[in-house]
């Protein structure tokens, strides 16, 4: 059901593949400022994202996706789909540092929220962020989601706190 890619003007969505962990590790995923309102610890050996691609490429209900630069032609950031029963989708997406603030997650999300809500089977496409999480709510609001509310302590975010952050749950239906 989920598409095997994504295009848009800068950039290509592909499936996740073994070979990513390198690229995720050096991008991303040792870097405590673009995983601090993730739900996992930065990496310290790239074993660490090894073992976390491989689960990805085990997955059943979601589809890990590498956005990789047409410009560059390497991976600057991933895209998570989860289907998540009743025609609802999910995601979570992440982008190394240094491609912050060009507008590429919002192009990405837009896309992808494009996609989803052209399919027939498809009744809703939305995430949580943390109510500090500010690049990733305005990044949801610029693709059309819109707020539903707060979720009071609903997710553990390690890298801030050990106890469940209040969330804001954005969200696109027709
Ligand atoms: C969230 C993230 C993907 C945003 O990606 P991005 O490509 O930099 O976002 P965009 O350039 O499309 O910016 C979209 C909007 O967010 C705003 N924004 C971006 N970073 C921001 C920040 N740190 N603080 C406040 N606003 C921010 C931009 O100004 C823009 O809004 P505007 O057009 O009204 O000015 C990126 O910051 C990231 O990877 N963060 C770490 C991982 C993460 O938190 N993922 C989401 C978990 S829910």
């Amino acid at each position: 059901m989920l598409p095997a890619s994504f295009e848009t003007a800068r950039l290509i969505s592909r499936p996740i593949e073994a070979a990513d962990a390198q690229a995720i590790f050096d991008e991303y995923g040792q870097d405590a400022e673009v995983t601090r309102y993730l739900t996992w610890r930065p990496v310290t050996h790239v074993e660490q994202t090894r073992a976390f691609v491989e689960i990805c490429l085990r997955a059943q209900t979601s589809r890990s996706y590498m956005l990789v630069s047409k410009a560059s032609g390497r991976v600057i950031g991933s895209f998570d789909l989860r289907t998540a029963g009743h025609g609802r989708l999910d995601f979570g997406y992440v982008l190394g540092r240094r491609h912050w603030r060009q507008g590429l997650m919002t192009e990405a999300l837009t896309e992808v929220v494009g996609w989803a809500l052209a399919q027939p089977s498809i009744w809703r496409i939305g995430a949580v962020a943390d109510v500090e999480n500010l690049a990733s709510i305005r990044v949801m609001e610029k693709a059309g989601l819109r707020r539903e509310g707060i979720l009071s302590r609903w997710m553990i975010h390690p890298n801030v706190s050990d106890e469940p952050r209040d969330c804001v749950i954005l969200a696109r239906t027709w």
